[in-house]
This record gives C-alpha cells, sequence and structure tokens, in this order.
C-alpha cells in the first residue's frame, strides 16, 4: 500500500476528490493521516467522518509540533505529503526531512500568478484582471519557496469566455478534482520520476 498523509487549511474539496477517487480503487492508497493548521475545518470532519487519523499542527510551538509529527509520518511509513488547500509555509527543515516526498496543488498555471498572497481568490482575481484566455491547476514539488518547485502536471482551461473570477475558479476547481488523483496515482504506481530539473513519466 502506497501511504499518503494530506495537509489541509479550510473546505477539503480536494482531500474528498482524492477519497472518492481511492474509493473506486481499493488497495492503490491508504490516507494515514490528515494534517490541519486549522482546529476546526470542514476538511477535517471529513477526514474524522472518514476515520481517518487527525493532526493539528500547534502554531505557538512550531518546532516542536512539527518534529512530532514527523515522527508521526515516519512511523506511519509514509510514502507522499499533499498539500491540498494547506496555507501555512511549511518548515525549511520539513522539507528536508520529506525531500521531495512533498507535493503541492495550486489553482493556476505556475510560473505565473504564484507565490505568497496567492491563493484562493486572490489568484483568480489576478488571472482574470489579467484577462488571461487559460487557467488550470499545477501540481509541482514543494521546495523551500512558495509555489516554486518543479511542475508534475498541469491542466490548461479554457476560461476565454469567462465574465467572472469566480467562474474561472469553479473551472479549475473541477480540473483539480480529476488531476490530482490522477496524479498520486501515478506516484502509487512508481510512474513518476525526476531526472535532473525535469519530472518525467514512466509508462
Ligand atoms: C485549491 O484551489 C488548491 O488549489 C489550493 O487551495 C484550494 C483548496 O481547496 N491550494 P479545497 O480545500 O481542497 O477545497
Amino acid at each position: 500500500m502506497f501511504n499518503v498523509a494530506v495537509f489541509v487549511s479550510g473546505r477539503g474539496s480536494n482531500l474528498k476528490a482524492i477519497i472518492d477517487h481511492f474509493s473506486n480503487k481499493p488497495g492503490i492508497i491508504s490516507i494515514v493521516g490528515v494534517i490541519s493548521d486549522r482546529d476546526s475545518c470542514l476538511a477535517l470532519e471529513l477526514a474524522r467522518f472518514h476515520n481517518i487519523p487527525t493532526f493539528i499542527l500547534d502554531n505557538s510551538n512550531q518546532q516542536s509540533s512539527y518534529s512530532q509529527l514527523k515522527n508521526n509520518l515516519l512511523n506511519a511509513d509514509t510514502d507522499l505529503i499533499v498539500l491540498a488547500g494547506f496555507l501555512k509555509k511549511i518548515p525549511d527543515s520539513f522539507v528536508d526531512d520529506f525531500k521531495n516526498k512533498i507535493i503541492n496543488i495550486h489553482p493556476a498555471l505556475l510560473p505565473s500568478f504564484g507565490g505568497k498572497g496567492m491563493y484562493g481568490e486572490n489568484v483568480h482575481k489576478a488571472v482574470f484582471a489579467k484577462s488571461c484566455k487559460v487557467s488550470g491547476p499545477t501540481i509541482h514539488f514543494v521546495d523551500k519557496v512558495y509555489d516554486n518547485g518543479i511542475i508534475i502536471a498541469q491542466r490548461a482551461v479554457d476560461i476565454s469566455d469567462t465574465k467572472s473570477w469566480d467562474e474561472i475558479a469553479v473551472r479549475v476547481l473541477q480540473k483539480e478534482h480529476e488531476l490530482l488523483p490522477e496524479v498520486i496515482e501515478k506516484f502509487a504506481n512508481d510512474k513518476i520520476r525526476i531526472q535532473g530539473s525535469r519530472v518525467v513519466y514512466s509508462t
């Protein structure tokens, strides 16, 4: 079994997409934990509903909290950490601890519209304001800089006819829900490799 931990801060629609996708394909992954920087959010409720262990990060004691989390994730033989709407920056030491094992989903086509402050509706508003004709989710490895790691997968969405940023948000989110489980499945099937500065899929 391929062990996945999911970090969340909000509504958890990507977590739901992962749970739904793999409940139709049992035996591929196990979600070993859902981790949040908030003590209450919809994503945590979803995790508890599915009896997935949860871990709440203590923001006032980040160092010891992440060190405890590290032990828990190592004890659970965690293969992949997925940031699915997790808003806090991951400490550099934790990125080192799980080198090339942390991925993030971002709701725009990086390297545009990323970086600090580019989350949630800010992203879609900026895309709309630039009159972009395509947008879409990007999944990338997490390094020590916001939205900077090398890109694993992207899916372009035609937004040329949209009249508002929230229409863009809806279209992109729908694609996120397809792309993220697909990418996790590729990891689980050992089909994703890093070659130099590129991410390649094997067949
Ligand atoms: C998604 O748009 C994701 O790309 C971004 O945060 C949002 C999380 O949404 N990183 P949800 O909590 O999965 O519904």
